[in-house]
């Protein structure tokens, strides 16, 4: 099996980077090692901003995201039983974020890869890179049997476990990494929002948050111990425990309802660089991780496939001598980058109860490479 592009990971970075590849006229083959509707019921994401609803929209995978997604102009900030209302359009100049869920976005990417004929093999799991300095391919199984998929260029999509960032030599991969000494407990609950913004709680029993998923659905989470066992958390010390550190002092009232799903999430924030070695690009989760603090997971991954599909990787293909070039300067994206990963490593900071300690970031970020 022969094509241009051998993306590892139908998750939001490789079925976006497939999406604008075949725009741009160029072929790509999808492997995901999972089923389908696994994919495509996998709870994570829930907050777009304004830039990813806007290159959906614009490249045709809009439609659905326009007409369910909600669109909020501010967040809460909650301290001591009080809100503060951070209104985000004005302070942007007018930009929202949409609360749209990423396994709906995720639905629609893969609706209009497969209407366009496009590739993506469910049930294939790569296994291997082979010569990604020379003529690249990738190993797979796929119904039983390992094949080989070659292309000009493989993209590692294929979030934080997969095999792409590993295959980066350790003597040129730098890892910039931070675990936090806590977690996330979340719930998905079939209720109402309590609220029609999000609502971020600071109490000193530990951070909560507000969130959604539609005008039915609330999407919730309890900081907590990484230690911790779901099993010890019953639906009913769940809500007791949302109820306690979002209280207002005026009296505002979170209804419960039936729990849907129930999950645990260690933080961490991880910066991979390069994020190009020979012709792998590592993009998404595979080169950095954000705690859900900062809600910019997905955003970073779409716009990581923005700046790839911008003009590097046509560049790439229509002269492909510049790839004996390992580390390509690409200033704007590495920047913002390396910016997002410490807001969010701040933001973490600000809301979670804990002692911050080193330079997460480092002087090392301040010289990043794609
Ligand atoms: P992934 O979504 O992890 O996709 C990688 C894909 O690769 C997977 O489908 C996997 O099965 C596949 N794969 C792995 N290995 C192989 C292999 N060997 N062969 C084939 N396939 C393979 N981000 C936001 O922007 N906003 C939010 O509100 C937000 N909230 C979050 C809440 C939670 C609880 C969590 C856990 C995350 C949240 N995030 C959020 C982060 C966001 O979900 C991730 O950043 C996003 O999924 C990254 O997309 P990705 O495509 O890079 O990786
Ligand atoms: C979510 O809805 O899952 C969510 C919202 C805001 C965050 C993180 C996660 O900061």
């Amino acid at each position: 099996m022969r094509t241009q592009v051998g993306i590892v990971g139908a998750g939001p970075a490789g079925l976006v980077l497939s999406h604008l590849l075949h725009l741009q006229g160029i072929e790509s083959v999808v492997l995901e090692s999972h089923r389908r509707d696994y994919v495509e019921q996998r709870i994570r994401a829930g907050v777009l901003e304004q830039g990813t609803v806007d290159l959906l929209v614009e490249s045709g995978v809009g439609d659905r995201l326009k007409q369910e997604g909600l669109v909020h102009h501010g967040i809460e900030l909650r301290f001591e039983g009080t809100g503060h209302r951070i209104d985000l359009t004005e302070l942007t100049g007018g930009k929202s974020i949409t609360i749209y869920a990423q396994h709906e976005v995720v639905k629609d990417v893969i609706d209009a890869r497969l209407a366009a004929n496009g590739q993506i093999l469910f049930n294939a799991e790569a296994l291997s890179l082979r010569d990604i300095d020379g003529n690249p391919s990738i190993y797979f199984t796929h119904k039983g049997v390992t094949q080989e998929l070659a292309c000009d260029f493989i993209a590692g999509c294929d979030g934080f476990h997969g095999i792409c960032r590993p295959v980066i030599p350790s003597s040129v991969l730098r890892v910039h990494e931070r675990i936090y000494p806590f977690a996330w407990l979340g719930i998905l609950a079939q209720v109402p929002p309590a609220s029609d913004e999000l609502i971020y709680t600071y109490h000193e029993r530990g951070f909560a948050l507000l969130s959604m998923r539609s005008p039915e659905i609330s999407r919730l989470y309890l900081q907590c111990s990484p230690e911790e066992d779901i099993a010890n958390w019953s639906d009913d010390r769940i809500w007791d425990e949302l109820r306690l550190r979002m209280a207002t002092r005026d009296g505002w009232v979170l209804k419960d309802g039936p729990v849907l799903q129930k999950g645990i999430t260690p933080m961490r924030s991880l910066v991979a660089q390069p994020m190009q070695f020979g012709k792998l690009f590592i993009l998404g989760d595979a080169a950095h991780i954000v705690p859900p603090t900062g809600a910019k997971g997905l955003n970073l991954a779409v716009s990581d496939v923005r700046v790839l599909t911008g003009n590097m990787l046509t560049a790439h293909l229509e002269s492909p001598a510049i790839l004996l070039v390992d580390d390509v300067d690409a200033p704007p994206v590495p920047k913002r980058r390396q910016f997002l990963s410490q807001h969010s490593s701040r933001r973490t900071g600000l809301r979670d109860e804990f002692a911050r300690s080193g330079d997460f970031a480092g002087r090392e970020l301040r010289r990043p490479t794609f």
